[in-house]
């Protein structure tokens, strides 16, 4: 590849598209097995019901075939697969590659997990790639939590659930879509929020739910000041969907209207990865945003990761 000096070339959302998987699960159907009430959980976290199943290439390749045929581009023509998850389908090897293969597409292919966080950071790696002469990259962000929650459990139970959102990034002369951006971990606190290899998850939910607004608003604020915005000239805000009260929060200390926030986690549910694309193109296609609007994306997740970024939407 030949190196573009920096600033020279950007990218651009050519084509989206979103699987959620068919069975759905109700916060009544979840009082069959666990001491709660669709009413705490409402109250609790704002959500009502999520998507239960399939595999994590499975919903990948749906999501990215739709993709795909939105941009209308040949598979073949794209450069790099960008594969956001924290629930791969085998340790060995990376699920990209299964993922490529199913979609025709013959390029580099690599999983990125930075947990909640991760479709934030493939787009921004893919804005790294195209910076380097890269010309098209797929990247996805889906995760299947429900194979790795304990069932059991009705203080991650009522949160987690599966999906996946997927976008072709195409390269454009100019500075492109990407304002700015802001990566942020912090290892020392793995234990809020973990799973060991083949066992479920653990959380200490009201700590993590104290550091997510913390986290959310810090990286916010830092790719609000490398874009040169304020918080007034967002149009939209995409957070992590965890819980709409983290939501409320981050959004209440950003001084951006509930008005101005993309939510779906009454009907999704915590899917990590699959989270902040599921809520933009549910924005997009509600035409809730325009060519031009600015738009902010900020994630917290596992790690304690944490990674926003701001981009004007354009996609013609
Ligand atoms: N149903 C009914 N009652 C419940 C439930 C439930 N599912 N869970 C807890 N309770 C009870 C508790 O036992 C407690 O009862 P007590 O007062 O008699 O002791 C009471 O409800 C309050 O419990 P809290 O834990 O204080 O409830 P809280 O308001 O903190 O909500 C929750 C818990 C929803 C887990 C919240 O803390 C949260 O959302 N945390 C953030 C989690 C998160 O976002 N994780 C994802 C990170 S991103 C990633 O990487 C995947």
């Amino acid at each position: 590849m030949t190196l573009i000096p920096a600033g020279t070339i950007g990218a651009k959302f050519l084509g989206w598209g979103t699987a959620l998987p068919p069975k759905v699960v109700s916060n009544d159907d979840l009082t069959k097995t666990l001491d709660t009430s669709d009413e705490w959980i409402r109250e609790r976290t704002g959500i009502e019901r999520r998507h239960i199943g399939g595999s994590t290439a499975s919903l990948s390749i749906e999501a990215g075939r739709k993709a795909i045929e939105m941009a209308g581009v040949d598979p073949l023509s794209i450069d790099a697969l960008v594969l956001s998850t924290t629930t791969p389908d085998r340790t060995v090897p990376a699920t990209s590659a299964t993922v490529q293969h199913g979609l025709g597409m013959r390029c580099g292919a690599f999983d990125v997990n930075a947990a909640c966080s991760g479709f934030v950071y493939a787009l921004v790696i893919a804005h790294g790639l195209i910076a380097m002469g890269m010309k098209r990259i797929l990247i996805i962000g889906t995760d299947t939590l429900s194979r790795i929650t304990d069932w059991s459990d009705r203080n991650t139970a009522i949160l987690f659930a599966d999906g996946s959102g997927a976008a072709i990034l195409d390269a454009v002369s100019g500075p492109g879509q990407l304002l700015g951006w802001d990566f942020d971990a912090d290892g020392s606190l793995e234990d809020l929020l973990y799973a060991d290899i083949g066992k479920t998850l653990h959380m200490d939910g009201k700590e993590v739910f104290r550091r997510a607004v913390r986290v959310m608003v810090d990286s916010a604020e830092k790719s609000l000041k490398a874009s040169g915005l304020t918080a007034n000239e967002i149009d939209l805000i995409v957070p992590h969907q965890a819980n709409i009260r983290i939501i409320e929060a981050a959004c209440k200390r950003l001084d951006i209207p509930m008005s101005k926030t993309a939510v779906v986690l009454h009907e999704t549910g915590n899917t990590s990865s699959a989270s902040i694309p599921l809520a933009l193109f549910d924005a997009v296609d509600n035409h809730r945003v325009k060519n031009g609007d600015n738009v902010l994306l900020v994630g917290f997740g596992a790690g304690m990761t944490a990674a926003s970024a701001v981009i004007k939407w354009h996609n013609s």
